[in-house]
Order: C-alpha cells, then sequence, then structure tokens
C-alpha cells in the first residue's frame, strides 16, 4: 500500500465479469505512468483476452501480480473496466481509490459493498466535460462502427441475408442504411457505411445534428428529421436500419416499430445499438455474441448490450486513450487531480461510506 509521500502503485485487477476481455491499462499506458514515477501492478493474465501478454507489461517496467490479493494489498488507485463482482466485493478499504465503470443504479448491491469498504469510487461513465461523456464515448465509437459491419455480414447469403454487398458495385444499387440517432454511435455507424459505399440516410430529432453527420458521409448521404411517418416511409427501400438513439436518464425511445419492421424489405437487417438502454426496436429482446441475431418477422434483428466486447484489443485501445489521462492525474494525488479535472469531482460516486454523486443517489433512492 502506498505510504505519503512515496509514489503511488497503481493496480490493474484482471475483470471477473462474464465474457469481458478488456483491460484497464495497456502495456503502453504503463510505460506512461511508469514514466512519470509510480509503481504499476497488473495482475497475471490481466492483459490476455485484449492481446497483451504479462511479458510486454514487464518490458514497460510494470510488476505483475500472482493474484488479486496482492494487487489489492500493494495498489491504492485500483483500475479495472467492469463494476466490482461480488468475489471482489470485501477486498477494497479505504485507503483504495477505484477508477471504472460502475453503473451503480443499476447496481445497487455494488453501491453497497463499496459504501461497506469506505474506498472511494470514481465512475468512468460519470466523467462530464461540456455536456459530453468522454469515457463512455469510446464504447459508443465502437459500438457505431460494429454495428454497420454486423449488418454487412447478416446481409451475405451464406448468413441467410439479401445477399448484397453493402457498397454494391459499379452499376449496381448501393444497400441503402437508415442510421436513426445521429450522435457519436450514430455517426460512427454512419460513416463506416459510407465508407464501403452504402447510400446512407441519417435521421436525428435535431436536423442540424444529422445534417452534420450526413456531410460528413459524402455526397451519397442525406438527412432527416425523425418521426414514425419519416421513417415508415423510408423503410420499403432500407436494407439496413441501425437504432442509435439516447434520451439521457431514459429508456430508449422505440423509434423501430413493428410495422416499420413488416415495411422492410424481406432478409433486411436492424441493429439496435440502444438495447443496453432498453431497446429502440419495438418487441426487441437482448441478443449475445454467441447468438447474435433473432428473427422478428420477416426481418433479422441484432441487439447486443455489449457490443464492444467482440473487439475487446480496439475497445481497449479506445478507452485506455481516453481513461489515461484521468489516470495520470488520480496517481499523483487526489487534491492534485480534483484540482487540474474538476470533472472527477462529480465523478465520485461513493466516498467515505456513502453514494454521493446526486444522479445516483437519485437513482437509488438514497
Ligand atoms: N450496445 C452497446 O454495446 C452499446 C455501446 C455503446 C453505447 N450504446 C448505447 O447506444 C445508444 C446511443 O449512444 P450514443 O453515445 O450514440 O448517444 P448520443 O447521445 O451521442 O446520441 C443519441 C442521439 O439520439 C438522438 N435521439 C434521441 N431520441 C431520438 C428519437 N426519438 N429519434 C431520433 N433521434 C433521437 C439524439 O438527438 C442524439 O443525437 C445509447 O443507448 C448507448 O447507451 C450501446
Amino acid at each position: 500500500m502506498t505510504s505519503p509521500g512515496s509514489p503511488t502503485v497503481v493496480g490493474v485487477l484482471k475483470e471477473v465479469k462474464g465474457f469481458e476481455r478488456r483491460v484497464a491499462l495497456t502495456p503502453t499506458g504503463a510505460r506512461v505512468l511508469v514514466a512519470d514515477g509510480h509503481r504499476v501492478v497488473v495482475e497475471t493474465g490481466a492483459g490476455l483476452g485484449s492481446g497483451f501478454k504479462d511479458d510486454e507489461y514487464r518490458d514497460s517496467g510494470a510488476a505483475i501480480a500472482q493474484s488479486s490479493d496482492q494487487v489489492f494489498d500493494e495498489a491504492s488507485l485500483l483500475l479495472h473496466v467492469k463494476e466490482p463482482q461480488p468475489q471482489e466485493f470485501e477486498k477494497f478499504r479505504p485507503q483504495h481509490t477505484l477508477f471504472t465503470y460502475l453503473h451503480l443504479a443499476a447496481a445497487p448491491e455494488v453501491a453497497d459493498a463499496l459504501c461497506r469498504s469506505g474506498c472511494r469510487a470514481i465512475a468512468y461513465e460519470s466523467v462530464e466535460v461540456d455536456r459530453q461523456l468522454p469515457l463512455l464515448a469510446p464504447m459508443s465509437m465502437v459500438a457505431g462502427r460494429l454495428a454497420t459491419q454486423i449488418a454487412a455480414s447478416y446481409l451475405e447469403a451464406r448468413n441467410g441475408g439479401r445477399g448484397m454487398l453493402m457498397g454494391g458495385l459499379p452499376g449496381v444499387e448501393p444497400t441503402t442504411v437508415v442510421v436513426i440517432g445521429a450522435g457519436t454511435s450514430g455517426r460512427h455507424a454512419a460513416e463506416v457505411a459510407a465508407g464501403m459505399g452504402a447510400e446512407v440516410i441519417v435521421a436525428d430529432l435535431n436536423l442540424e445534428r444529422a445534417r452534420s453527420v450526413a456531410d460528413a458521409c459524402g455526397p451519397l448521404a442525406r438527412a432527416v428529421v425523425s418521426s414514425a411517418a419519416v421513417i415508415e416511409e423510408l423503410a420499403p427501400t432500407a436494407e439496413v436500419m441501425i437504432g442509435a438513439v439516447l434520451a439521457p436518464g431514459h429508456r430508449a425511445p422505440i423509434v423501430i416499430t413493428r410495422k416499420i419492421l413488416d415495411l422492410m424489405p424481406e432478409g433486411a437487417v436492424v441493429v439496435d445499438i440502444a438495447i443496453d438502454q432498453g431497446g429502440c426496436v419495438e418487441g426487441v429482446e437482448s441478443t449475445t455474441h454467441a447468438d447474435p441475431v433473432r428473427t422478428m418477422g420477416h426481418v433479422r434483428v441484432s441487439a447486443t448490450p455489449n457490443m464492444p466486447a467482440a473487439v475487446p484489443r480496439s475497445s481497449t485501445a479506445a478507452l485506455t486513450a481516453a481513461t489515461l489521462p484521468y489516470v495520470r492525474a488520480l496517481a499523483k494525488g487526489w487534491p492534485e487531480a480534483a484540482a487540474s479535472h474538476p470533472e472527477l469531482l462529480v465523478a465520485v460516486n461513493v466516498e467515505n461510506g456513502a453514494v454521493v454523486n446526486p444522479d445516483v443517489k437519485d437513482a437509488l433512492g438514497r
């Protein structure tokens, strides 16, 4: 455990939540922290799911711990990707600062465990700068890009699709992709579809936002104001629809109704990115990485809540690029970190045995 005045010991825990293959720090990130004068302790095998071997961390100057207990014992700043799991609950101590995705509103038992421990727990998703969520955005980017890849793959005949190439060919009609929601994930979905040569239509309640995404997608793209009537009109020629909407703090709005699914061409593909907020397709059920599509009428729908887990190496790189500046600040000590990055103050979800973030408190009814 770090003592006052000594360099911070930064601990990197292996993820224990099912199917989670990301890691909270890359070997390059470890090298940066070591160069800053800190000690980095990485649980053995923590990087394997993302393709990083223990030796790569050793080469970066990190020490490898043989167990999570050793990381909890030695480190004061603990890095994770997902919220603590029951087997970890009793390992947190008042000396620990935990930095990770927490989503406590959906996990009161995790909030209780962190309160009992007396640690300070800071949530990636609660870091807000200029009304943006910079530590959540990288995963929306990944999900958006993957959504188009998934759709392209399920248009293939071998996967039971319409047998269409996303971008068409010279002299052959391209696929039409309707992206509903022109935020972070929608922008990335639309850009990949346009890059593949698809005809892209971007729909959002906010026309300016839709226009800005369509502009970035080139001359084949256009923007529309989203409404049930407009999407119904687009449906008969939409071989792909991607639902990328978000109403902050609320369940996802239903923007793709059963009627719209029925209007789409046979063998069309829908990707519901918003499934982690309840889904934006009427009657949708979650899918998994092992079983990624369901048939609804004559259309197939993919709605996997943890899409970034499909590409852990890319997701880890995107996530750690965003978190590293905060990790470097936190490693300097809490007062310095809070002074240089005041957004961390609100991102503290649990401190001194209590839930302190106002939104999380509200959501948990405390
Ligand atoms: N499945 C996954 O693995 C995964 C990964 C990351 C993000 N997500 C989810 O994807 C969703 C989108 O995230 P984001 O970061 O792109 O959000 P964002 O806030 O950047 O963008 C959402 C957009 O939806 C628009 N919108 C809201 N209601 C609408 C409606 N009724 N019709 C049309 N447009 C509407 C908003 O104007 C906004 O432009 C969220 O639910 C998020 O939790 C899922």
